[in-house]
């Protein structure tokens, strides 16, 4: 083996574009995006339009308007596709893609698919309808396969065999993915072990955050909930959202002891306070000190959050708004081109290793 390339260490990454994008998205992944940035990492940010066709196939306007709400929200947190290491990719555009996803169906576990949590959460999501499909649309079968279309969406990226030391390929997740890139790795293992070493298995690495509250309490912040606040929000929308947000039910007024513990809004100043210096005099302990002392009320609490969060999303607000002027299909041709390369070269080796070129047939 000639081990004399340099490492090659990629972040391969997305989302669904169904809508613009939220708080939750925010501290679960996309601040880590923005500082893996700045790593030595060659980065491709997914718009996974194709996954959102498997439960919005009957609103291509949907999806447009959401790729182009992601981008900007992307564009918005600082994620720099100008820099040389930064890509942006359109799913549907990557024609090596579903030929990927194809070869490796051949060696996914179907058991772990039908066992993976994360499907069957949004599955049943879907059957109780608190996910808006249209009347007309079921579970579909590409619904059900697309953790393994994801496993493609990974390893395209893969680095090419002989893999090195230092060799990489990281994915930045929300924890709800993490099942999906098991299975990429027992996939991963099934292909190796059948035919050559081609895929690097992937890591996977969670954000702060892993899964944040709604402004109801209930355990996600999802948009079919009603429960978000997006990025772009303006101020007084999350000035107002704030104001309604679920806290303590016991604590009924301002005097009566709280429990921070049990209560979305003391969630919230711990997952953003670090991100503002205007947190009023506060820090968190004697925060939560103040509310299970019942020296410290609600509105007062809440207004204070109000300000963090504007704090936090006014130079977002701004960076998004800068980007709204720029040329954006020219930075999703580009990330898609560079992508579509290393697709072709990935795809060589899979069709070389599965022996589909027919040596012996002149
Ligand atoms: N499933 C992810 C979501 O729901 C989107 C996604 C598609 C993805 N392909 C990926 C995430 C590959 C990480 C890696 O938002």
């Amino acid at each position: 083996m000639n081990g004399s390339r340099k490492p090659i260490r990629r972040i391969l990454t997305g989302v669904r574009p169904t809508g613009k994008l939220h708080l939750g998205h925010y501290v679960g992944a996309l601040k880590m995006w923005v500082d893996l940035q700045e790593e030595d990492y060659d980065c491709f940010f997914l718009l996974a339009d194709v996954q959102a066709l498997t439960t919005h196939a009957e609103n291509p306007s949907l999806i447009e308007a959401a790729v182009r709400e992601v981008t900007l929200d992307w564009l918005g947190v600082g994620l720099d596709p100008h820099r040389s290491n930064v890509h942006f990719v359109v799913q549907s555009w990557v024609r090596e893609l579903p030929e990927l996803y194809t070869y490796l169906s051949m060696v996914a576990p179907f058991s772990d698919v039908r066992r993976n949590p994360t499907l069957k959460e949004e599955m049943a999501a879907i059957e109780k309808k608190t996910v808006s499909l249209s009347e007309a649309s079921k579970t579909t079968l590409g619904f059900i396969d697309y953790p393994v279309s994801q496993v493609a969406d990974i390893e395209l990226f893969t680095p090419p065999a002989p893999h090195q030391k230092g060799d990489a390929l990281l994915v930045p997740v929300g924890e709800d993915q993490v099942p999906h890139i098991e299975l990429t790795n027992r996939t991963v293992r099934n292909f190796n072990r059948t035919y050559n070493e081609v895929f690097l298995e992937a890591s996977a690495r969670v954000g702060e955050v892993p899964r944040l509250v709604g402004t109801d309490g209930q355990a996600k912040m999802s948009k079919s909930l009603g429960n978000v606040i997006q990025l772009a929000d303006p101020e007084e929308v999350v000035t107002k959202k704030v104001g309604q947000m679920f806290t303590d039910p016991r604590k009924l007024r301002q005097g009566d002891p709280g429990r921070p513990d049990i209560c979305p809004v003391y969630t919230y100043h711990q997952a953003f306070g670090s991100e503002s210096n205007l947190l009023g005099s506060r820090d968190l302990q004697a925060r939560a000190e103040a509310c299970r002392q019942g020296e410290l009320g609600c509105v007062e609490c809440k207004k204070e959050l109000a300000v963090a969060l504007n704090n936090l999303l006014d130079p977002i607000r701004d960076r998004r708004a800068k980007a709204e002027k720029m040329a954006l299909r020219k930075i999703l041709e580009e990330g898609t081109a560079r992508s579509r390369e290393i697709g072709v070269q990935t795809l060589s080796a899979v069709r070389q290793a599965m022996h589909l070129g027919y040596p012996q047939i002149h």
